[in-house]
């Protein structure tokens, strides 16, 4: 069994150029296949919004939601790293209010919080560090706030790439132990992740990352999507059509159930049954 990450173990893996891998999953039974995997650290994104609830976006996803898929990931993962993205509106209004929803994650079972912003959310970021929370920062594509048509690649022009690199001195100066850099070229990706001690998690963000993180359906082909920087390990939509197009036929053919898939009873038991309904009888 792998040994669970640790915000030291981040550090470590950092300075010893060992990679890391995240995942989110939104369930129990996904929190379970990956928690058997060698992979090091499960997201609950709020992706969970579009990608489960069926949400355009990740914006409409709320605390409550948010909640309730963390704890059904804490109960599945025992070894794995969990890490609990904070949805829009639950920590924009104050760091008091980031602090109240923080701490609701780490009592869901989280290691560490993730919020989008950088130099925007720096003071966020500091007041829960010193708290004791750990946080992942999140710079570069911030889907948030975005309608999903909005969803390109940042930081191709100097202006742009110079506030990503600012948004990520910030994080680390306010104490974030991790960055995901979503969408920005190859290049900054690997400016930025030399120059910040906090480990860089790329998605569309080019192999220099300490990490890479993928979401779950995308990975595993659970839907149509198929956006560029993802790879395709499984088409599992393409295995569960089949596996559901088979079943129905064989309902129909009456091929289902067959006798390994049926309970038996003594036949004396049921014509004794049957006759006590037919002559309306208690059993002797
Ligand atoms: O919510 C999410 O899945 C994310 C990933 C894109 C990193 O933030």
């Amino acid at each position: 069994m792998k040994e669970k990450l640790s915000v030291a173990g981040l550090r470590h893996a950092k300075v010893e150029g060992r990679k890391l891998s995240m995942v989110t999953a939104y369930d129990h039974p996904s929190a379970v296949i990956a928690d058997q995997s060698p992979i090091d650290i499960i997201l609950v994104g709020d992706s969970l919004s579009n990608n489960v609830l069926g949400y355009e976006g990740t914006g409409p996803v709320t605390m409550e939601e948010m909640l309730h898929h963390l704890r059904a990931v804490t109960r599945g993962a025992h070894h794995t790293f969990v890490v609990g993205d904070l949805p829009l509106g639950s920590y924009h209004v104050s760091p008091e209010q980031a602090m109240a929803n923080a701490i609701q994650y780490i009592k869901a079972g989280a290691d560490c919080v993730k919020l989008e912003g950088g130099v925007a959310f720096a003071d966020t970021v500091h007041a829960l560090v010193r708290a004791g929370i750990p946080v992942m920062g999140h710079i570069g594509l911030m889907p948030q706030m975005l309608a999903p048509s909005a969803w390109r690649v940042r930081g191709k022009d100097a202006a742009s790439a110079r506030q990503i690199l600012e948004d990520a001195s910030a994080l680390e100066q306010a104490g974030a132990c991790a960055m995901v850099l979503e969408a920005v070229p190859a290049s900054l990706a690997a400016r930025v992740t030399g120059r910040v001690s906090a480990s860089t998690f790329g998605i569309g963000a080019g192999p220099h990352c300490d990490g890479q993180v993928l979401i779950w359906h995308d990975l595993l082909g659970l839907h149509d999507f198929r956006p560029r920087h993802n790879k395709l390990y499984a088409n599992l939509a393409a295995v569960i059509g089949t596996a559901l197009g088979q079943y129905h036929q064989e309902v129909l053919a009456g091929a289902f159930p067959a006798a390994e898939h049926s309970y038996t009873m003594r036949s004396e038991e049921l014509e004794l049954a049957m006759r006590a309904v037919e002559d309306d009888k208690p059993l002797e």
